[in-house]
């Protein structure tokens, strides 16, 4: 019983980060699942039988989780529920310690009660802020949303990461050992 199993690691993103966690993944399950990294758009065709494993991970903006994943997820529950399979979601407010689980992080939390499919395993990861590159209206609103979590607010900052590599590599093992390891 040796046999490798195929997993689908479907995302979507804005500036990219939630696809740097599936990638983390995907490098945590090197040489043990048979893995397809894949972004969903609005007129992605995805075959799901031919997955044993499937982890669906989005970003929020402005408070929600992503449209195209949420329509997916309400088309393929049926299919998704028959598997082992694994959600994540990424936004800033996870940064902070007690909003950092899917039960203490409201956006998650809502967005799990909302969706029929019930995934075996859930997590949420704190994500990034891009400032140069958002527009002037999106800067401006996320340092003012930041301001008032005094968060940060320097927008000559490339990058501020708040993802905490080892939390998403613990996420990797536990998804590994509870979809491809169990029967
Ligand atoms: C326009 C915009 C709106 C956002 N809205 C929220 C929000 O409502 N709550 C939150 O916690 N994070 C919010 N974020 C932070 C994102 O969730 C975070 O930057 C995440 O890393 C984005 O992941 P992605 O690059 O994969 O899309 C927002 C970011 C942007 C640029």
């Amino acid at each position: 019983m040796n046999s490798i199993i195929k997993v689908l690691l479907l995302y979507t993103t804005h500036e990219k980060q939630t696809l740097k966690i599936m990638q983390r993944i995907k490098a945590q399950l090197e040489g043990k699942c048979d893995c397809d990294l894949i972004e969903l758009k609005s007129d992605s065709k995805i075959d799901l039988s031919q997955y044993q494993a499937v982890l669906l991970g989005c970003s929020i903006r402005y408070g929600f989780y992503s449209k195209v994943m949420k329509k997916f997820i309400d088309e393929n529950y049926q299919q998704l529920n028959k598997i082992k399979s694994g959600f994540f979601g990424v936004n800033v407010v996870a940064r902070k310690p007690n909003k950092n689980t899917p039960e203490t992080n409201l956006y998650t939390k809502k967005f799990l009660a909302k969706i029929a499919w019930k995934p075996t395993i859930t997590a949420v990861f704190a994500g990034a802020l891009y400032y140069p590159k958002y527009n002037w209206f999106d800067r401006n609103m996320i340092r003012f949303i930041m301001w008032l979590g005094k968060g940060d607010t320097d927008v000559t900052k490339e990058i501020i990461e708040y993802t905490n590599w080892d939390q998403v590599n613990e996420f990797a093992q536990q998804f590994y050992i509870k979809t491809c390891t169990l029967p």
